[in-house]
């Protein structure tokens, strides 16, 4: 089991966000606020999944994620209240959310349907976050250096989101889940994340008036296909959760807990799971 703690970041969400926060670059600041606009109703259904994914657990396997679900919901929680305080910003530039809309009345075929599948696609989505969040953490020049607060923020959902990432799988394999449906669920993730971000991105960026520059295609090319892109890096994780004998805990978080001992000063832990 994991011990997961869920901390108070200590920053600043009241102060305006820069129109091109992250360093200075259209097609990157377009990229981060499509994902930062999904969490608020993202993070909602991963905390419904995992809380109804424990309900139906036996009694002793209850026991034993307690602490872990707790630590979960509380760190998932405390990410959802952020970004949504961060969205509110984003609302002030003159973007628009069309995400979240468009997950919701997805997520409303899914009701009254069995709570494994509600965490296969919870655990597919931690997977996505898990591997985006190790690339951040490899990878934290790329936020730029303008925005310290945002940095920060996208740094420590990060850290937690690689802290977490067993949970969803966990309960997933407790409840009986079989490899087929959660191998079905992340292909339909996969597809249906890379097409929400990617519409999001461009509606951002036609919303900022950066969509045609050259610039902005550049930056995309570098950032998702250079030497450090994000597609290059993140391809032989994302393919690891297809084979049969995989688990999160299989892949590497050291960069997770460097930066949350490296950066105490920034949060202040709330209290254990309990
Ligand atoms: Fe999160
Ligand atoms: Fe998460």
């Amino acid at each position: 089991m994991t011990d997961l703690v869920v901390r108070r970041l200590l920053v600043d969400m009241e102060a305006p966000i820069a129109r091109h926060w992250c360093a200075g670059d259209a097609f990157r600041t377009a990229l981060f606020n499509a994902l930062s606009m999904s969490f608020p109703v993202g993070e909602q259904f991963f905390i419904d999944s995992v809380r109804d994914g424990f309900k139906v657990l036996a009694p002793e396997q209850q026991e034993k994620f307690r602490a872990e679900v707790h630590g979960f919901v509380g760190q998932e929680a405390t990410h959802r209240r952020l970004h949504a305080l961060y969205n509110a910003h984003l609302e002030k530039l003159g973007l628009r959310n069309d995400w979240e809309p468009r997950a919701r009345d997805r997520l409303k075929l899914l009701e009254g349907v069995d709570v494994r599948h509600w965490l296969a696609i919870t655990a597919a989505n931690e997977h996505f976050t898990a591997i985006l969040a190790d690339f951040m953490l490899h990878n934290p020049d790329l936020l730029g250096e303008q925005d310290a607060r945002l940095r920060t923020l996208w740094l420590w959902h990060s850290a937690e989101e690689s802290e977490h990432k067993c949970t969803a799988f966990d309960l997933y394999q407790a409840l009986g889940g079989s490899h087929d449906w959660r191998i079905t669920w992340f292909r339909r993730v996969t597809t249906i994340f890379l097409l929400d971000t990617l519409r999001q991105t461009v509606n951002n960026l036609h919303r900022d008036g950066t969509l045609w520059k050259w610039s902005t295609w550049k930056s995309a090319a570098s950032y998702l296909f250079g030497q450090r892109g994000l597609v290059r890096l993140t391809y032989g994780p994302w393919k690891q959760y297809l084979r049969r004998d995989f688990h999160p805990s299989q892949q590497d978080s050291s960069a997770s807990e460097r930066w949350l001992r490296d950066h105490a000063d920034q949060y202040r832990p709330v209290g254990p799971a309990s």
